[in-house]
C-alpha cells in the first residue's frame, strides 16, 4: 500500500535553496492526475524538447494514466507543489519518477520536469534527492536514463545525484547512478543481524567458552594435586616408608 504521508517532507529538510519558495515535496500518485497535464500544458516547447528529445504537444490520456500509475514500488514518483500560508497545496513545480524496467527487478528509468518559471531554484535537485532515497528504499539499485548532451543543467543535475556519464557520441549522453544499500544499520538491517550485536555476540561466546577452559584447568589441577596428596599418603603409610 503507498503512503505518501509516511514519507513526506518539507523543503526545509532537504534542500536550502527551495525554502524561500514553500514548498512540499512529496510522493505523486493518481489524485496528481489534472496536476500533471496542468503542470505539462505550462511548459514552454524548449523544456519539452528537452525531456521527450522531440517536439511534444501534448501528454495523450495512455501517457497521463501512466505518469499518473506511480504504485511507490515499481513506479515510484514525487511532486514539488507550492504552498499557501495555510500550508494548503497551490501550482505544482514539477515531478520526478523512476519506472523499473522490469517489475520487481532492481534498475529503473528516471525521468524529470521542473516548470520553466521555477528553474534554476534547486528543486530540480531537490527532488531527485528525495526521490533517489525512495527507491533506493524500495530496493532500486541502477538508475539509467538519456540526456541531450546540449542539456546543461541536466548534466549538472545528474553528477550531482552520481550518475556516470556515457558519451554515446549522437547528441545522448547516458548515465548510470548506482543506489548502494543505505549503510545505516539501524535502518537496513534486522536488530538481530546488526554488526554491532553479532560481534558482541561473538565475543560474548569466546569470553564464555574461555572461562569454562579455566574453570576445566582448575579443576583438572585440584584433582592432580588431590592425587599427589593420595599418592603421597599412600608412600607415607607404606611398610617400606
Ligand atoms: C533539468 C531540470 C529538471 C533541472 O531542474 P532545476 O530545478 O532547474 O535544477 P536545479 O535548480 O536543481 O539545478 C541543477 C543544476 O543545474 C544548474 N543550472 C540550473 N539552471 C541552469 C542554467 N540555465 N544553465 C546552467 N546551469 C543551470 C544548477 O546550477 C545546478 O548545478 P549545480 O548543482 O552544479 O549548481 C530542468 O531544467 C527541466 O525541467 N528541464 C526541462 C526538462 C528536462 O530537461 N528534463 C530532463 C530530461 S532528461
Amino acid at each position: 500500500m503507498y503512503e505518501p504521508h509516511l514519507v513526506e517532507h518539507e523543503t526545509n529538510h532537504i534542500n536550502p535553496a527551495p525554502q524561500a519558495l514553500n514548498l512540499r515535496i512529496r510522493p505523486s500518485g493518481a489524485a496528481d492526475r489534472e496536476r500533471l497535464k496542468a503542470c505539462f500544458g505550462a511548459l514552454s516547447p524548449e523544456s519539452r524538447r528537452l525531456r521527450f528529445f522531440a517536439s511534444k504537444p501534448n501528454l495523450n490520456d495512455a501517457e497521463l494514466d501512466l505518469f499518473s500509475n506511480a504504485d511507490g514500488w515499481d513506479h515510484i514518483a514525487v511532486a514539488a507543489v507550492r504552498l499557501d500560508d495555510q500550508g494548503r497545496e497551490t501550482e505544482t513545480l514539477g515531478f520526478a519518477r523512476c519506472i523499473r524496467l522490469a517489475p520487481g527487478g532492481d534498475c529503473a528509468e528516471f525521468s524529470i520536469t521542473v516548470a520553466d518559471a521555477a528553474h534554476g531554484q534547486g528543486i530540480g535537485t531537490a527532488m531527485s534527492r528525495q526521490l533517489l532515497e525512495l527507491a533506493r528504499a524500495a530496493g532500486v539499485r541502477h538508475l539509467r536514463f538519456e540526456v541531450l548532451a546540449e542539456n546543461t543543467p541536466m548534466r549538472k543535475l545528474a553528477l550531482a545525484i552520481g550518475g556516470k556519464p556515457d558519451w554515446t557520441g549522437d547528441g545522448i549522453v547516458e548515465y548510470d547512478c548506482e543506489l548502494l544499500p543505505s549503510v545505516n544499520p539501524h535502518r537496513s538491517l534486522p536488530w538481530f543481524a546488526s554488526p554491532h550485536r553479532l560481534l558482541s555476540a561473538y565475543v560474548d561466546l569466546w569470553l564464555a567458552s574461555l572461562d569454562r577452559g579455566l574453570h576445566a584447568a582448575r579443576t583438572a589441577q585440584q584433582g592432580f594435586a588431590h592425587w599427589l596428596d593420595q599418592v603421597g599418603g599412600l608412600d607415607q603409610d607404606s611398610p617400606d616408608a
